[in-house]
């Protein structure tokens, strides 16, 4: 009877050890799936921050060399992205410098300074 108690114990602990084991490489998995993500998807912040502040500032307001105060602006994603692939007046296109990716996100990120 004994001995079959310690088989039970040693059985448990195998169980709980490999369903510890288990669920860390999942959770391991899947935040390596999410760096992959994060670097399929470009930052719209970041591309902001690095070329759009210069004339719109940083909370998109700024306005300087008649840009437009991105936080009213009532242009859809579309309307957006083909200003900043293709320029208008003094805004320079960005086809040559961003990706269509960066384009992209950088549309949301101008979406997301209106509040
Ligand atoms: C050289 C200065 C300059 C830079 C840099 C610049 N813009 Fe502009 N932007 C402007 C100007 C000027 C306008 C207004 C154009 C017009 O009068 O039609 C404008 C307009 C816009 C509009 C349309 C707003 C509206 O309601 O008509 C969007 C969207 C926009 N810019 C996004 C961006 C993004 C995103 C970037 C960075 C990738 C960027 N701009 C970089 C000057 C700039």
């Amino acid at each position: 009877m004994k001995s079959i108690n310690t088989l039970f114990v040693v059985f448990f602990s195998v169980l709980c050890w490999a369903a510890a084991c288990s669920s860390e490489q999942a959770s391991r998995t899947s935040a390596s799936a999410e760096t992959s993500r994060a670097k399929l998807t470009p930052d719209g912040m970041a591309v902001f921050r690095q070329y759009c502040i210069t004339c719109h500032g940083s909370d998109g307001k700024l306005g300087l060399n008649g840009a437009k105060d991105l936080t009213v602006s009532p242009l859809t994603k579309e309307e957006r992205i083909n200003i900043i692939t293709n320029g208008r007046k003094m805004m320079t296109p960005f086809k040559e410098v961003l990706s269509p990716e960066e384009i992209l996100a950088v549309a949301d990120y101008t979406l997301s300074l209106k509040k």
